[in-house]
């Protein structure tokens, strides 16, 4: 049987709450997006696929629930996922000051070598913004990860962040491979070439 894509990637969305984790997922997956916010029971998911340096990868992506009830079940996602995607809110300090919290969360219950990038989300809101791109940058520096800012409601930069985050994964899993053949991440076929980085933009 011949599978119709080249990698399955797990992606996990985390953040605060409202933040704009299933809006993002809403807008990569279905190019759809609401003002009325449904905040999250537990945890959801959608597939997509994306073309990525000519391979075809499937992505399952996970969005979690950012109340502080739902903690115990959201964290039992973080073992399975090959990236986290860390989400906070531009118009929202409190957001961008828990993203340390998520980070240790990470630390506690996803794998070791888990791919991680940081998503300022919101960027259409530039007049009610609480935190600057280069507070999202240092942040991002600190954690050693790549750092987008994007909007949902706009749909700037979400398609971006997602290849970026897909991007991260593949050339970890194509490194891992070379040395180890039992890397993370489902590899059907033998990948041809190495992934060239690029920097990673910001909107607004
Ligand atoms: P939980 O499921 O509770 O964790 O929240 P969430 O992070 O999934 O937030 P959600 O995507 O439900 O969005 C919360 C609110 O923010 C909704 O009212 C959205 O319409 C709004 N929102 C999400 N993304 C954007 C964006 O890029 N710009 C603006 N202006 N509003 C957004
Ligand atoms: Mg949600």
């Amino acid at each position: 049987m011949n599978p119709d894509y080249d990698y399955l990637f797990k992606i996990l969305l985390i953040g605060n709450s409202g933040v704009g984790k299933s809006s993002l997922l809403m807008r990569f997956a279905d190019d759809t997006f609401t003002d009325n916010f449904m905040p999250t029971i537990g945890v959801d998911f959608k597939i997509r696929t994306l073309e990525v340096d000519g391979r075809t990868i499937k992505l399952q992506i996970w969005d979690t629930a950012g109340q502080e009830r739902f903690k115990t079940i959201t964290s039992s996602y973080y073992k399975g996922a090959h990236g986290i995607i860390v989400v906070y809110d531009i118009t929202d300090k409190e957001s961008f000051k828990n993203i340390d919290n998520w980070m240790t969360e990470v630390e506690k219950h996803a794998s070791e070598n888990v791919s991680r990038i940081l998503v300022g989300n919101k960027c259409d809101m530039d007049e009610s913004r609480q935190v600057s791109t280069d507070e999202g940058k240092e942040l991002a520096d600190q954690y050693n990860i790549r750092f987008m800012e994007t909007s949902a409601k706009e749909s700037s930069f979400v398609e971006e962040a997602f290849t970026l985050m897909t991007k991260e994964i593949k050339s970890r899993v194509v490194h891992t491979d070379q040395r180890k053949p039992s890397g993370t991440g489902k590899k059907l076929t033998a990948p041809k070439k190495k992934i060239e980085k690029k920097s990673g933009g910001s909107c607004c």
